[in-house]
């Protein structure tokens, strides 16, 4: 109290003559007037968890809304043996019942009382229990408690407690002392009080400075809601800041030169300075050198930065450096200013970031276009999960990390770390595996020049594949950019390599996975994308790939990928709806063949796709609700209860009650993988049409022969499938297909590196049917060949016989293309178009380059 003006003598403390010294326990059972009480009189009660050491150790006691005061008083009534231990007579505590001051709503009015009921509280002992029950009732009290009796009844508590505390105050019922929340030590061991010190403040409770600091973050760019939420907050809370300080380093306060400006008053907008440093400076920090410029030190007068930063007229009486010269210096600052990113540690958003704003506008307070552009607050980084520190060695210095892993690898990993104000962690593994992954793309791009030289590569119209791939390059190269300019370089990283890898990767697969099958075009189109929107965070790399492709001039100086506007939305959904079909059905392939607890299945031949054209009306129904039920509930699904209750009150539903529910497991499956796309009724493609232009990649990937389609509303569909196959998730069931005849075919050209291969003729095979199991046995049948089939004219003698080099094709004849294969298993007879082949066919496979 004494540091805080309530002793006539700072930090003495008098002991006036005639004051008695005595031991607390001698309060005890003393009556006394308690401000505000409605008891006229009431004894001072032992409390035994009360601090005793600092001031009186008589606090008010509370009963109606102090879980512990109403515990300790119960404790009192319910023991005698207690009570006389500390003298206390019954009337000092028996009449006393706790009076309802506050209303709290869900707790009532007696809020200390309900909640030692609720978590049965016995006695003032309980500490965890209590500690519970003062956390709900004051953070509620605080917010939402009203006021019943007194001077202020009807209002709310948040209003009134400043009010309250200066009545007190006014009327000689209190007086005004601040102590720490928490004990708090200094370095050398002391413990610390509160107390009033002789200071300079800046008063940034100032409501006027406070709207323009508001103004000033509204218009600035805090890259995330934290930070922008820890501003206000701070610019809000912020009133009377000491500013200065009587000892350490730091510039002299201007009007009191015996105090410093303590370093972070002063840090706010030395960025201006930046601006005219390399004119001033010359590498010397104590200005004993004169810079460029000319100017000394003492000729920077206040009002020659008047000039400089605040368009002050020139004028030479006051002004020691040429006008040109400081005009010099003037365009230097207006060239820069403002601030377009200040970045700095989280830490410092509650202290620096916010001064910054409140300088900014002190300094220039009608010019808003002076005002910071964007404060950007980081997370610390951590090394491999932890935190990093010398003492446990886990530390890596930038030398080292570049060393260690490249500067590439190094920025990749850092990339990688992560953004906002988590903090970031960089992982080692991480700058190995990009490393490896940088290197090998170089050395892709460097077979895939020799193929370009070859003309190996696939040249002419783009197909469906193509302009999937096309338009998911452009998608992902706008959202790389946002991601840029948001400062997300994770989120860049991520989109900008490793799905666009990902993407290329999808492409190579569809295309069959050879490289051959890539178009030219579109993928020189990725290797040069790639290496400019990675170029930011792996620039020696993107260099390198850059000069590979015979780009002109350095990929720092080139410009972001153009020409991405026009994505197409669309077909990026029949891209994914046929990814993600395949995938299904390679499940499903898998579950068929190994079933659980049975023999495996030979891999089958055929393929029975089931898609639904749409909805039927009661799964309409179901999703409309859902969609409701989603927007209601900020984009989430509420429990199955919620929707089942929901769903219940659907007349239309009665009927289809049982199936309502599994249904909507499966909405809620695809809602968690596409958001609320998932709850459209309808397809908006054709899903039959993408899955036949798309037939030739289904087949390979499931190696199937033939694969046939039903939609689920003709009338056999098993009912299980109608009822779970929605629009944009077909459904597949296999089948071992009809048995065939084995057929050989035979490639009777020298030196093409193609052999014979065996495959299964089904009754009714087309010849095109016939050449698609050979391109899926005979991977070396390219997409470029062109592949005939011929029989013998002597099936008998097949290939039994002298081939002629000149014309080894001479003992056969050319199949005609719409030729049909019968197939006599019970004869064990091949034959097309009415003769009879054998066992063996000759193929031609051309290329058409
Ligand atoms: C596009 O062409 C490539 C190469 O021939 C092929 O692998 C792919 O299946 C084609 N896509 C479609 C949808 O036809
Ligand atoms: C096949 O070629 C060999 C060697 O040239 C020859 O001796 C033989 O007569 C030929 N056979 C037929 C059936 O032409």
């Amino acid at each position: 109290m004494s540091y805080q003006g309530l002793t006539k003598e700072n930090g003495k403390v008098d002991f006036v003559k005639g004051l008695e010294k005595f031991p607390g326990s001698k309060l005890l059972g003393a009556a006394l007037v308690a401000p505000l009480a409605q008891y006229e009189k009431v004894y001072a009660l032992p409390m035994l968890t009360i601090k005793d050491d600092k001031g009186t150790g008589v606090v008010t006691s509370v009963p109606s809304d102090s879980p512990d005061d109403f515990a300790a008083l119960s404790d009192l009534k319910k023991k005698k043996p207690l009570r006389e231990k500390y003298g206390i007579t019954d009337e000092m505590v028996l009449p006393f019942e706790p009076v309802p001051i506050i209303e709290i709503e869900g707790l009532g009015n007696l809020a200390a009382v309900e909640m030692c009921t609720r978590l049965k509280i016995q006695s003032q002992n309980e500490k965890d229990k209590l500690e519970e029950a003062k956390k709900e009732v004051y953070l509620k009290g605080f917010y939402d408690g009203v006021m019943l009796i007194g001077k202020y009844a009807g209002q709310k508590t948040a209003d009134v407690k400043k009010v309250i505390q200066q009545d007190l105050i006014a009327e000689g019922l209190a007086e005004k002392y601040v102590e720490p929340e928490k004990k708090v030590i200094s370095r050398s061991g002391d413990e610390c009080v509160v107390a009033l010190c002789d200071q300079w403040y800046l008063n940034y409770g100032d409501p006027e400075w406070k709207k323009d600091a508001h103004r000033a973050l509204q218009q600035c760019e805090t890259y995330c809601e934290e930070s922008k939420r820890g501003l206000e907050y701070t610019i809000d809370w912020l009133h009377e800041h000491a500013c200065s300080r009587s000892y350490g380093l730091g510039t002299k306060l201007p009007w009191d030169p015996k105090y410093l400006i303590e370093s972070l008053s002063d840090s706010t907008i030395y960025n201006c300075y930046y601006t005219v440093a390399h004119f001033l400076q010359q590498g010397s920090l104590d200005g004993h050198v004169v810079g460029p410029a000319g100017i000394t030190h003492d000729q920077l007068t206040d009002d020659v930065w008047d000039y400089i930063f605040l368009e002050a007229n020139y004028d030479n009486t006051k002004m020691p450096v040429a006008k040109d010269t400081l005009d010099k210096l003037k365009k230097e600052f207006n060239f820069w200013y403002p601030i377009d990113m200040r970045v700095s540690g989280k830490d410092l958003v509650g202290n620096h970031l916010t001064y910054l704003l409140f300088i900014h506008t002190a300094i220039w307070k009608d010019k808003p276009e002076r005002w910071p552009r964007s404060l950007r607050a980081n997370g610390h980084l951590l090394l491999n999960n932890e935190k990093m520190s010398k003492s446990t060695g886990n530390f890596m210095t930038l030398t080292e990390a570049i060393e260690t892993f490249s500067a590439d690898g190094m920025r990749f990993s850092l990339a990688d770390a992560g953004d906002g104000v988590d903090d970031a962690n960089f992982l080692s593994a991480i700058a190995e595996a990009g490393l490896l992954r940088l290197y090998t793309f170089i050395t892709w791009v460097e077979e895939l020049l020799v193929m370009k030289k070859e003309n190996a590569l696939r040249t002419g119209e783009f197909n469906f594949t193509d302009r999937v791939f096309d338009s998911e390059m452009k998608k992902l190269i706008n959202d790389c950019k946002k991601a840029y300019e948001g400062t997300n370089y994770k989120d860049a990283l991520k989109l900008g390599f490793y799905d666009y890898q990902n993407t290329l990767t999808m492409y190579r697969e569809m295309c069959g996975g050879l490289d051959s099958n890539l178009h030219e075009q579109l993928v020189f189109r990725f290797l040069e994308t790639q290496a400019l929107i990675l170029s930011p965070i792996c620039p020696h790399v993107t260099e390198q790939i850059w000069k590979l492709i015979g780009k002109e001039g350095f990929i720092v100086n080139a410009l972001w990928p153009s020409g991405t506007d026009d994505v197409d939305v669309v077909l990026l959904k029949q891209g994914e709806f046929i990814r993600e079909t395949v995938w299904t059905f390679r499940q499903e392939l898998k579950k068929y063949m190994f079933p659980k607890k049975r023999d495996p299945l030979p891999q089958p031949t055929e393929g029975l796709i089931w898609i639904a054209k749409e909805y039927p009306m009661w799964q309409k129904i179901v999703l409309q609700n859902l969609e409701t039920l989603a927007k209601e509930n900020n984009g989430q699904f509420p429990d199955n209860s919620v929707i089942a209750k929901t769903l219940g009150k659907e007349e239309a539903l009665k009927k289809f009650s049982k199936k309502t529910m599994p249904f909507v497991v499966v909405v809620k499956e695809e809602f968690a993988r596409k958001g609320m796309a998932a709850l459209k009724v309808a397809c908006e493609y054709d899903q039959v049409e993408i899955l036949n232009i798309n037939k030739e990649y289904l087949l390979n990937s499931l190696d199937l022969d033939y694969i046939i389609m039903k939609f689920t509303d003709e009338p056999d569909t098993p009912q299980a499938l109608q009822d779970t196959i929605v629009p944009g998730r077909p459904h597949i069931t296999f089948s071992a297909g009809k048995p065939g005849l084995p057929l050989t075919l035979r490639n009777v050209h020298l030196c093409n590196g193609l052999f014979d291969v065996e495959l299964e003729v089904i009754d009714g095979d087309t010849l095109s049917a016939i050449v698609r199991k050979l391109r899926r046995i005979n991977k070396n049948v390219k997409p470029k060949h062109i592949v005939t089939l011929w029989r013998y004219k002597d099936p008998m003698a097949g290939g039994r016989r002298n081939i002629s080099c000149e014309d080894p094709l001479a003992p056969n004849v050319k199949l005609n293309d719409d030729a049909v294969f019968k197939v006599d298993i019970e004869l064990k007879k091949i034959t097309v178009d009415g003769h009879e082949v054998g066992q063996t066919l000759v193929y031609v496979a051309e290329s058409n380059e």
